[in-house]
């Protein structure tokens, strides 16, 4: 008997690292899914994620683990075991998924969501919302050290959400102005964010009577996002991604490698585009007219791994039948 559960990427569509601190921050759901296959086992806990890379194992007595990869993972079974009661029993664990994995779209956080539904149904017993959130952000800590808890918590609800740290995020209905179109291109340059968060955290702090205003102005780009959004504006929305990116450069969460992307794709008719994520690699978002999508994509694919649009706003964790 298979239990399956599934969980969408995200893309940050403003805000990344300076909600770390305390601002907003703008997230929508990809279709990307990461799906979640559980089937009983023996003897040890089975992790097979071909798109990771990861063939190992957990020990269901005392959460060894045979690749450090597995860590959050670990991490997540003695959470739900020590604060909500669950056994932890062997079982296999395949992860099916097209989701890059290290480019910013939250792959680790569609998987600690999608690995903790899937388990818990496992035992007759999905956990709701709240429980989700939590469990899945012990995952996220351990890979990452000091997350905002973004990630999970758009994994969990889907849709697109203002998320400020410490509050409950706000559901935004959000769709891109009439005939344009979201591209992902992934510089495949793999990076890791817990290293480029500390960065950028030694940077606003070794100069914050000056970040703090970056911080803040990252903050009232939210705003003026949101009307971008309502009014349909794309100009505005394209020129808000052109000044976070600034912003993040300013921070320290760019690269060579992201720079030229973002121009290529400007030079070639995106009205906006920025880095997705902890940047230092990873992925770049774009905002483009339907008609020019195609020739934009084409003058940035030989920087990038691959390159796509994508819907937003899709559905948050589900169970899947
Ligand atoms: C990573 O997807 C987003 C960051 O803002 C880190 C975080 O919010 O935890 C860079």
């Amino acid at each position: 008997m298979k239990t399956v559960a599934s969980a969408p990427g995200k893309v940050i569509l403003f805000g990344e690292h300076f909600v770390v601190k305390g601002s907003r921050s703008l997230a929508t759901a990809i279709p990307l899914r990461v799906h979640v296959v559980i089937e009983p086992g023996e003897g040890k806990i089975t992790f097979h994620s071909p798109i990771a890379g990861v063939d190992a194992w957990i020990n269901p007595e005392d959460l060894s683990y045979g690749d450090p990869r597995l860590a959050p993972i670990a991490r997540l079974l003695a959470f739900l075991k020590e604060e909500y009661g669950y056994s932890i029993v062997p079982h296999r664990v395949t992860v099916e998924s097209r989701l890059p994995v290290g480019a910013g779209l939250g792959s680790s956080a569609s998987l600690a969501v999608a690995y903790a539904l899937a388990y818990s149904a496992f035992h007759g017993d999905p956990l709701e919302r709240e429980r989700l959130l939590s469990a899945s952000y012990e995952a996220e800590k351990v890979a990452h050290g000091n997350p905002s808890g973004i990630d999970n918590t758009i994994a969990v609800y889907g849709g697109s959400l203002i998320y400020k740290r410490g509050q409950p995020p706000e559901r935004v209905n959000l769709s891109l102005p009439r005939g344009y179109k979201l591209i992902v291109a992934d510089t495949g340059v793999p990076r890791n964010t817990r290293r480029v968060v500390e960065h950028v955290l030694r940077v606003a702090e070794a100069t914050w009577q000056a970040s703090q205003h970056i911080y803040e102005a990252a903050d009232r780009i939210i705003d003026l996002a949101l009307q971008a959004i309502r009014r349909g504006d794309p100009q505005l929305l394209g020129t808000l991604m052109n000044l976070n990116q600034g912003l993040l450069n300013a921070v320290g969460a760019s690269s060579r490698v992201i720079e030229e992307a973002v121009h290529t794709l400007r030079s070639a008719g995106a009205l906006g585009a920025k880095l997705t994520g902890a940047g230092w690699g990873g992925a770049v978002i774009a905002l483009v007219e339907e008609g020019v999508d195609e020739r934009v994509m084409a003058s940035v694919r030989p920087l990038t791994r691959s390159v796509f649009s994508v819907d937003i706003g899709v559905e948050g964790a589900r169970l899947e039948a």
